[in-house]
């Protein structure tokens, strides 16, 4: 079938690049003699007709801009049968032969819900969090490290100034990529993640202790979301040897922001893939990256694949803290 309107949304939680890559699919789309509406606030959207006409015009300006100009939500409404209907209703209604949604994995089972009512739709993974099993990467992380580790660098200034503890939450519910990444680049003490399970004492306190020994004076700890409260591990830290950590949870200000180059680069190629996969026939797929290679899979097969964090960087994380303690003291 020749596509000639598609539609496009964001959901979920927003991240840095979405905006690149409705920008791409936007100007993709026109680049093939397709229309592009923007439905606005995610599956909700969808249901409530909330949309806007895009033109080349309309996504001037918005490659550098954090957020997403078509506002994202998450939608209970879309979960049930009812608001699916109605969703299958807007896109006849608006006469659309395809969606492309951007989002995380919530957003990819809606659309393969959708895609069962004979919509097709195709994902484009952004998530800050980048634990979308079927792609290495999803746009925003490397934005939001960048953020997070800006963040560190500068606490660390004053933490060593003040020979202090510090304690930072970045976010991650229920992955640790951001936290293990962002401990390597900042050079943490300890780095606490939900994937690998951790005793206080041995993972966090003798490490404290260990660099202190090698004659260090200030300490930073990086805490994933998911594996404990920045809150809860300040007090045990307090409570074991005697110092008073400061907490800083870094929270949604890693959402925001200008998006990286390599955000703003993979955006685009991801947009643009997103349109060619319809043209070529490829509806009702994921947009994935794999070996730094752009290709598609389908929805049903992406969102049964399982991505894991490469232990092989918590293992090197622990080299660089051993190491540093053992060229100290010699
Ligand atoms: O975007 C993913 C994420 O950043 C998680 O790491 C975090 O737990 C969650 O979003 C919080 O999102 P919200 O406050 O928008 O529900």
């Amino acid at each position: 079938m020749t596509m000639k309107r598609i539609g496009v949304l964001t959901s979920g939680g927003d991240a840095p690049g979405m905006n690149a890559a409705v920008r791409a699919v936007v100007r993709t789309a026109l680049s093939c003699g397709m229309e592009c509406i923007g439905i606005r606030r995610g599956w909700q959207g969808l249901i409530n007709a909330d949309f806007v006409k895009l033109d080349s015009s309309s996504v001037g300006h918005i490659l550098s801009r954090g957020g997403t100009i078509l506002y994202t939500a998450r939608s209970d409404d879309f979960m049930t049968e009812k608001g699916r209907e109605r969703a299958v209703m807007t896109c006849k209604m608006l006469g659309l032969d395809g969606i492309v949604a951007i989002g995380g994995d919530g957003t990819f089972r809606g659309a393969l819900e959708l895609s069962r009512l004979g919509i097709p739709v195709v994902g484009i993974p952004a998530t800050i969090d980048n634990d979308v099993g079927c792609t290495n990467y999803t746009i925003g992380f490397d934005s939001a490290c960048n953020t997070a580790i800006d963040c560190i660098d500068k606490l660390r200034d004053t933490m060593q100034s003040h020979e202090r503890c510090s304690v930072v939450e970045v976010m991650g519910r229920n992955a640790g990529f951001l936290a293990l990444y962002v401990g390597i680049a900042v050079g943490a003490t300890a780095v606490l993640i939900p994937e690998q399970e951790f005793d206080i004492q041995k993972n966090v306190i003798e490490r404290i202790q260990a660099s202190r020994l090698a004659g260090n004076t200030h300490f930073m700890i990086v805490v994933a979301e998911g594996a404990g409260s920045a809150v809860e591990i300040g007090k045990q830290i307090k409570e074991a040897i005697g110092i008073e950590p400061r907490v800083t949870v870094l929270g949604h200000i890693q959402r925001g922001g200008s998006p990286s180059a390599r955000d703003r680069e993979i955006a685009t190629r991801m947009g643009y893939y997103a349109v060619k996969a319809f043209a070529e026939g490829h509806g009702n797929s994921i947009i994935a990256t794999k070996e730094g290679d752009i290709v598609d899979l389908p929805i049903e097969e992406a969102l049964a694949m399982k991505k894991h964090l490469q232990m092989e960087r918590y293992k090197i994380m622990e080299a660089m803290q051993l190491g540093s303690q053992i060229s100290s003291r010699d």
